[in-house]
């Protein structure tokens, strides 16, 4: 078999190269700094390429992606990777979010006390042979509160060695539990404008996505104490940058110490001119163990990848099934099974895909919320959501494009989770809207651990939610079974199961289970019996 193609085009530590090339099945290409243009036109022909933050994979890269299966980036930041774009194309976007954690927050912590005590401007200043100790005094950290914005992995990092200088320490994250904060023996706000108003130095570990771009502007700048001192070791337009010069140069802000910037690499700003402000050129992950960590991680990660053997730290998959407890992946298939099922029975243009989980086994989230995604549906939703789309989409539907396959076909998805449904305790219940009609699937695992369809519409049944069935709707009255029967008799169809359900002199659905293959033309001549409604093939 032909090697596994990987193109590395930002600097990677030589332990990361060294893991991928020592593999017989890998071939590693070397192009740092690639320009655009030439990476365009050669992307299609690698099966994965490895960044970091210096090259931006834009949804133009991605057009036409070739064999491209894998994007590494070796880091945390995402924001240089139209996921989206990825996402649309299957494109599976890792990352390697622990490996430069350490280094983030030491040089955090280092900024921090740079900019409070003015060690960059104190060090030129002496170098020129000035001996000026008046110039430069500085602030204490201790006993001072400390304000964290993202009390993530180096939020929380940053918090413990925080406390260990004798820091009082608040924390603003919406979407960390309260356990964590106590953990870390630090106090959650639940509003920005509390950490705000209350801290005398803040720091910034917020991924950048919508909702953090220009998190602090002069509005936040105003709520603040005066002579706070702020950091942004995360993402450059997290802080506004103009605001942040307004403040700094009219006094709210003692002194700021910043890593990343909007606009990289930067060569002129008005930060850069300003004497309160300590600047470096984004080397929060540049340590030499930072560095061999996320290198040796992205390497080992995506040759487990290409192989098909996991795909950790990927991002836009939204779940592993894998990673589901093992009663949750029965509740997995269940839930494709039911998306297909759905997909097979109605008809009209798809509007509304909702999954509603009923009962205590569902209270709990499956999976963690990734930000630089636009989508945090359960699992189940997304299996569903697969499982419908893909019987009628031309396109390959994985379980990284279907929610985003929706949005392009304005189809609304929505989950909920309730309490009980009629007299089920755990149950999923798959709805389909179209521009047509409306279809209710409900299903369950019972102790046997096989997925059962439980009813479609008001139909009761008790079906195994895989294989193959002949399914067909007849009008309610004496001799139709018998009929179906003979159809399939004389053409030597032998039957295995059979489940029917009735609205007595309504109308009846059957799920049919058969030893052999039903031919277009068995179809037809059901499709013609009298009281028979319809009669189709669906496969589970
Ligand atoms: P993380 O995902 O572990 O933590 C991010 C935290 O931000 C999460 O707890 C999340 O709940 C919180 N958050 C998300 N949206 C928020 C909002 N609107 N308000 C408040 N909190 C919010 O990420 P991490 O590994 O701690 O990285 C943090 C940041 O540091 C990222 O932006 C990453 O790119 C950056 N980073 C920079 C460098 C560097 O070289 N300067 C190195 C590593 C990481
Ligand atoms: C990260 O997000 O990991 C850092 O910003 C470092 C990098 O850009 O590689």
């Amino acid at each position: 078999m032909a090697p596994f193609k990987i193109l590395i085009t930002d600097n990677l530590a030589p332990e990361g190269i060294a893991i991928l090339e020592k593999e017989d099945d890998i071939a590693v290409d070397l192009k740092i700094g690639i320009a655009p243009d030439e990476l365009r036109a050669c992307i299609g022909n690698y099966d994965a390429i490895i960044t970091r933050s210096g090259t931006s994979i834009t949804a133009d890269l991605l057009a036409n992606p070739g064999r491209l299966k894998i994007i590494g980036r070796a880091g945390v930041g995402l924001d240089n990777i139209d996921l989206e774009a990825a996402s649309i194309k299957g494109i599976i976007v890792m990352n390697a979010p622990t490996g430069n954690t350490i280094a983030a927050t030491e040089l955090t912590m280092g900024m921090m006390l740079a900019a409070a005590r003015k060690i960059p401007a104190a060090n030129s200043s002496l170098k020129r042979s000035e001996w000026d100790r008046k110039r430069f005094m500085g602030r204490q950290l201790y006993g001072k509160t400390l304000g964290i914005i993202g009390l993530g992995r180096i939020g929380g990092s940053v918090a413990a060695r925080a406390k260990a200088f004798g820091m009082k320490v608040i924390a603003y994250d919406p979407y960390i539990k309260k356990s964590r904060a106590d953990g870390l023996g630090v106090t959650l706000c639940e509003q920005l404008e509390e950490l705000l108003t209350h801290s005398d130095f803040i720091t910034v570990h917020t991924p950048k996505t919508g909702e953090t771009i220009d998190l602090i502007t002069a509005r936040e700048f105003a709520l603040m104490k005066d002579g706070v001192v702020v950091v942004n070791c995360a993402r450059g337009g997290i802080i506004n940058e103009d605001d942040l010069c307004d403040a700094v140069r009219g006094g709210k802000v003692f002194a700021a110490a910043v890593d990343v910037f909007g606009n990289e690499p930067l060569r002129q700003h008005p930060l850069l001119e300003l004497d309160n402000v300590f600047v470096t050129p984004h080397i929060g992950a540049n340590t030499f163990e930072g560095q061999e960590g996320v290198a040796v991680i992205i390497a080992r990660q995506v040759i487990n990848a290409l192989r098909g053997k996991a795909y950790e730290n990927a991002v836009n998959i939204p779940y592993m099934r894998s990673q589901l407890p093992e009663e949750m992946q029965l509740y997995f298939d269940l839930a494709e099974s039911m998306g297909r099922l759905l997909a097979q029975i109605a008809r009209g243009r798809p509007e509304v895909v909702e999954l509603l989980m009923v009962g205590p086994k569902f209270k709990e989230d499956f999976g963690e919320r990734v930000f630089d995604i636009p989508f945090s549906f359960q699992p189940f939703t997304v299996a569903g959501l697969k499982g419908f789309l893909e019987r009628n989409l031309q396109e390959t539907v994985s379980f990284i494009n279907a929610p985003y396959l929706a949005k392009e076909r304005d189809i609304k998805v929505q989950e909920a989770k309730i309490s009980s449904y009629e007299r089920y305790n755990d149950l999923f219940l798959l709805r389909i809207r179209t521009d047509a009609e409306e279809h209710l699937v409900g299903g369950t695992v019972f102790a046997d651990r096989v997925p059962r369809v439980l009813f479609v519409d008001q139909f009761h049944l008790e079906m195994i939610a895989s294989g193959r069935y002949l399914y067909f709707k007849n009008i309610d009255k004496p001799g139709i079974v018998g009929r179906v029967g003979t159809v399939l008799g004389r053409h030597q169809i032998n039957i295995a199961g059979f489940n029917l359900s009735r609205i007595k002199g309504g109308k009846a659905v059957s799920f049919v289970s058969l030893d052999n293959e039903v031919p277009e033309a068995v179809l037809q001549e059901l499709v013609a019996l009298d009281g028979l409604l319809e009669a189709k093939i669906v496969s589970l």
